[in-house]
């Protein structure tokens, strides 16, 4: 596409993105049942490092942060070890990479979590169901724990402590999952949110305390530079409702603008137009991701967010899955590959690394 905004340079931070293309998060379940990253994951993303920077999938910060069955973590010395393998593969193939830590709360299964205990979350309010457990089955969503105070402030600990092992396992710097239903969110919404004490919604200040404080601990842990944070205001996902996000995302944004984070990645719908009413709010970069709950975002979409400065960055989902050459795709204006949908949340190799890149004509010299 000639003049592409998409395929224009950014700097973000001392990261020189070649493109301003994301590869947005996703879970694959492609993990060891431990939690450790398997090969294919680091051929996986390496095959996807042509994006600007490729933000991996959830991954619990701690064990009681895990919300499905071969979900990675990155608690232990193993998840360290095996993210090592990915972040030296993606960086040899000349990319970037984010970790997404992403705490279940009221998400998950005793059967599917190593440590086989009931998911807390902010008030016993249960997800609907269906829910997924291990070995591929589904079962009836269990009642989540109350989280006492003192499970709070582990939690903040816990996601602290993952932050760093993320930069010791060789990640450019973590995305806090604050988005899509997950633990942050938790606190956020209407109808998981039923605490009275100081984070509960007696007031806003309440409401948004935890987010808050989750950004402070991990940028004060391992640098707001490296510290991302994702919202997605509005969204219903896993039952959840919030009927006015407008003043609850402006007090939570505004709390954080003078961290100097890495970035505010914002998924934006049709119930709260989150871009504009948090853009003008926002000092520093912000990823805009537009196909929450709709079709795959297309190339359209993206140049007309960052042509009218809606964002500075686009991030990608389902395009990137059956695409991993996402960027040259678009420079050549190429047709794009569907994903096999049966096998996003399979295991092992087939719909996951064996999705191939063009091959381009050589440029005549
Ligand atoms: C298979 C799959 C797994 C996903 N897992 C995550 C996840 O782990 N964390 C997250 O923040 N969003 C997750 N998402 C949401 C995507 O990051 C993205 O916001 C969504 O797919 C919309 O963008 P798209 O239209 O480019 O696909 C997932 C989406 C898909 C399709």
């Amino acid at each position: 596409m000639a003049n592409s905004v998409l395929l224009t340079p950014y700097s973000l931070g001392r990261l020189q993105l070649p493109n301003r293309i994301v590869m947005a998060p996703m879970t694959r379940f492609r993990a060891a049942e431990n939690g450790a990253p398997l090969p294919i994951v680091a051929d996986y993303y390496a095959q996807r490092a042509s994006a600007g920077l490729v933000v991996t999938e959830g991954i619990w910060p701690s064990s009681r942060g895990q919300a499905g069955w071969r979900m990675p973590g990155l608690e232990t010395s193993a998840h360290i070890a095996g993210w090592r393998v990915v972040t030296d593969a993606v960086h040899a193939a000349g990319g970037r990479i984010f970790a997404q830590l992403m705490h279940g709360g009221r998400q998950g299964h005793p059967l599917s979590r190593l440590d086989g205990d009931v998911p807390a979350g902010p008030s016993a309010v249960p997800v609907p169901g269906p829910v997924h457990i291990r070995d591929g089955g589904k079962a009836d969503p269990v009642v989540p724990g109350v989280m006492t105070r003192e499970d709070i402030h582990t939690a903040i600990r816990h996601h602290a402590a993952a932050a760093v092992n993320a930069m010791s396992a060789g990640f450019d710097g973590v995305e806090l999952h604050g988005a899509n239903s997950y633990l942050i969110h938790q606190f956020l919404a209407d109808n998981t949110n039923l605490r009275d004490d100081e984070y509960g919604r007696g007031s806003i200040a309440d409401t948004v305390r935890f987010g808050v404080e989750v950004v402070t601990a991990v940028a004060d842990a391992i640098g707001a530079s490296h510290t991302g944070l994702r919202l997605s205001p509005g969204n219903p996902q896993f039952g959840m409702t919030e009927a006015d996000p407008g003043p609850v995302y402006r007090a939570l944004v505004e709390a954080i603008d003078g961290l100097g984070l890495a970035y505010l990645h914002l998924t934006d719908n049709n119930r709260y137009p989150a871009l504009t009413d948090l853009r003008p709010r926002w000092a520093g970069t912000l990823i805009a991701n537009v196909g929450e709950n709709g079709s795959p975002t297309t190339q359209k979409e993206g140049e007309a967010v960052l042509s009218a400065r809606k964002a500075d960055l686009v991030s990608y989902g389902r395009a990137f899955i059956a695409n991993p050459d996402l960027p040259a795709r678009f420079a050549a204006g190429a047709g794009l590959s569907d994903p096999v949908e049966e096998k996003l949340y399979t295991h092992g190799a087939d719909g996951y690394t064996d999705y191939a890149a063009l091959e381009m004509e050589p440029a005549e010299s």
